[in-house]
C-alpha cells in the first residue's frame, strides 16, 4: 500500500483528479467508482474543470456511483446521486449509458445490487475505484462488522453514519439503509485510493493504515489491496506514526 501526503485539501483534489485524468487519457473506456461526500467534493470539480478545459474525450469512459442512501430521493440535495448528476454528469455530459447508479427508490434494491454487479462484470471489472472513509471506518457503506467477500448489498446503517451523514442533507433525514459496492469490488479494482482530508480524519486513517486488518473497521482493508494507495493531506496524516 501506498502512502501520499499533500499539504492542503486544493492540492490533495488535484493530484486525485490527476489520477482520474492520467486513466482517461491512457484508457478512454476505464471503468471509474467514485464516492460522493465532502472529501472528493473538489476532486470531482478539478476533474470536470480540466477535463472541459483540456477537450478530454469523457464520452467513453463508464462511471459507477460507490452508493446510495436508500428512500432518498434523486432530487434530494444529499443523494449521492443528485452530488454526481451536479458535479459530473451535467458538467461533463455523459450519457446515461455510460453512467451506473443505484436506484435507491427501488421496490426491489436486490435486483439494483444484481444489475450493479453484472454491469461492473460486463465491463472487465473496475479500473479504478476512489473511496472516503467513515468516522467510523467505513468505505461505502461497508459498515464495521461488514463481511470482506460482500458485492454490492444493502445493509442498516451505522449509528455514526445516521449521525454524520445528517451533514449532507437540508433538514433531518430519515436514514436507515445503504445500497453500495462491497468490499469485494474494492479488492478486485485495478487501482483502489482511500482519500481523507482535515484534522477530524486523523484518527481514523491512523486506525486505517496502522492497525490490525479487521472487519470491525473496514477501511483496513486497503493495507492488503495488491495496488492500493492513501492520499491524505498533512491534517489528516498528523497522527501517524512517522
Ligand atoms: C459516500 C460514501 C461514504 C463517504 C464517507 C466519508 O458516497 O461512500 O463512505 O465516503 O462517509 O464522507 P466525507 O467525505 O463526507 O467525509
Amino acid at each position: 500500500m501506498q502512502l501520499k501526503i499533500y499539504k492542503d485539501y486544493p492540492e490533495l483534489s488535484a493530484n486525485v483528479a490527476d489520477e482520474i485524468i492520467s486513466l482517461i487519457k491512457r484508457k478512454p473506456d476505464a471503468v471509474i467508482c467514485l464516492a460522493s461526500g465532502d472529501t472528493p467534493r473538489l476532486t470531482c470539480q478539478v476533474f470536470a474543470e480540466r477535463a472541459i478545459k483540456e477537450k478530454i474525450d469523457t464520452s467513453k469512459f463508464t462511471f459507477i456511483g460507490l452508493d446510495e442512501w436508500v428512500g432518498i430521493s434523486p432530487v434530494n440535495e444529499g443523494s449521492c446521486r443528485y452530488f454526481f448528476e451536479t458535479l459530473l454528469i451535467k458538467p461533463l455530459n455523459l450519457s446515461g449509458s455510460q453512467v451506473h447508479l443505484f436506484d435507491a427508490l427501488s421496490k426491489n434494491l436486490s435486483e439494483e445490487c444484481r444489475k450493479m454487479d453484472k454491469a461492473i462484470s460486463e465491463k472487465g471489472g473496475i479500473d479504478l475505484m476512489i473511496v472516503g472513509i467513515g468516522m467510523n471506518g467505513h468505505i461505502g457503506f461497508n459498515e464495521p462488522g461488514v463481511s470482506f467477500d460482500n458485492y454490492a448489498h444493502v445493509t442498516d446503517l451505522d449509528e455514526i453514519t445516521i449521525t454524520v451523514g445528517q451533514k449532507y442533507f437540508k433538514g433531518s433525514a430519515e436514514l436507515k439503509q445503504g445500497i453500495t459496492l462491497g468490499l469485494k469490488h474494492l479488492m478486485n479494482s485495478k487501482k483502489a485510493i482511500v482519500i481523507a482530508n482535515a484534522a477530524k480524519k486523523a484518527p481514523v486513517i491512523k486506525k486505517a493504515i496502522e492497525g490490525t486488518v479487521s472487519d470491525l473497521f473496514p477501511a483496513t482493508i486497503i493495507q492488503q489491496h495488491a495496488n492500493g494507495c492513501v492520499m491524505i493531506d498533512e491534517e489528516a496524516a498528523s497522527l501517524l506514526n512517522k
